[in-house]
């Protein structure tokens, strides 16, 4: 029997607009495409680990409209257990996302329903807490859903992964929070908006993953786009390059590294394998367009691991 990742989180229809370069402050571009792609950080985990194989069940929110719907369809056809997914009384999440020509992109999110992913829904939903083996987070739905779910999570023994994204500044993460995260997993810009280091440099990354260590987190992993990712935690730092790829979306390539991630963690893979199955799974998702329709099987995924040893371009540096 698989065990079972618990995913709490949010739900958003993306709308993607496609365009050759980023408009300025104040410039009206014109635009190629305009997509509608389920998305929401909290979906595209949950939806990365079933895709990968893994037992994935969801808590999240979202509204009584086509939106929800459709979220709610596109995941249960993923292989994520919905059953308990709230339907709200204000409109399903969205997400406004420019992509520009080199894959980059920018994105707005208006959480809606996602905010009513409060405490009373998770205590109704408690037996999930207890029954899974890892808990989930990202920061799209109230954070004091979210401390909750992590303190809950604890005092029942489960393994916690908080993506910060998006980050909240310095303090709004209460102390006594941080003791009980086994993986925090920022990217570099939300590494430097949650600890207020000044810059993304190798120091400023050293600096701010051993910040995070202080405060009581277990391991820090800092996702560094196409350089790949950095584990930090008491035994020193290990980094490990991204696999070679061409990339023409990076849209939830770090949703589809943190799934990918705790899939493997559930598989019992230990975390440096975790890591590599992570990056190799993020290489297929930015080579692909969208959030949830980027994401990969976990047959690509060893695909890639094949190529990448072939190659002797997945080594890892102490
Ligand atoms: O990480 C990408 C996701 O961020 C998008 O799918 C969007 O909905 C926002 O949550």
């Amino acid at each position: 029997m698989k065990k079972t990742i618990l995913v709490a989180g949010s739900l958003n229809m993306d709308m993607v607009m496609e365009m050759a370069r980023m408009p300025a402050v104040g410039e009206t571009i014109l635009g190629d495409t305009l997509s509608y792609v389920p998305g929401g950080k909290g979906a595209n985990q949950a939806c990365t680990v079933a895709k990968l194989g893994g037992r994935a069940v969801m808590l999240g929110c979202v509204g009584r409209d086509d939106f929800g719907e459709s979220l709610r369809g596109n995941l249960a056809a993923a292989g994520v257990e919905v059953s308990k997914l709230k339907t709200g009384e204000s409109s399903t999440g969205a997400a406004s996302i420019y992509v520009d020509g080199a894959g980059n992109n920018s994105i707005v999110v208006i959480r809606g329903a996602n905010e009513e992913c409060d405490i009373s829904y998770i205590d109704q939903n408690d037996s999930l807490l207890r029954q899974c083996s890892y808990v989930m987070l990202q920061m799209e739905i109230p954070y004091e859903t979210i401390f909750y779910v992590i303190k809950k999570a604890k005092e029942y023994g489960k393994v916690v992964i908080l993506n910060p994204a998006p980050a909240p500044g310095p303090g709004a993460i209460p102390e006594e929070i941080y003791k009980k995260i086994d993986f925090i997993t920022p990217n570099e810009t939300e590494l430097k908006t949650l600890t207020g280091v000044p810059d993304c440099g190798r120091e400023s990354l050293e600096k701010g993953a051993g910040l995070l260590l202080e405060k009581g987190v277990g391991n820090v992993m800092v996702t560094l786009g196409e350089q790949g990712a950095v584990l930090v935690n008491a035994q020193g730092s290990m980094y490990f390059p991204a696999m070679r790829t061409m990339a023409v979306d990076t849209t939830a390539a770090g949703d589809c590294f943190n799934g990918a991630f705790v899939t493997a963690l559930a598989d019992d893979m230990a975390v440096p394998e975790a890591i590599r199955f992570a990056n190799a799974a993020a290489s297929v998702a930015v080579s692909r367009k969208g959030a949830q329709s980027s994401i990969p099987s976990a047959e690509e995924v060893q695909r890639v691991l094949a190529e990448a040893k072939h190659n002797d371009d997945n080594k890892v540096t102490v």
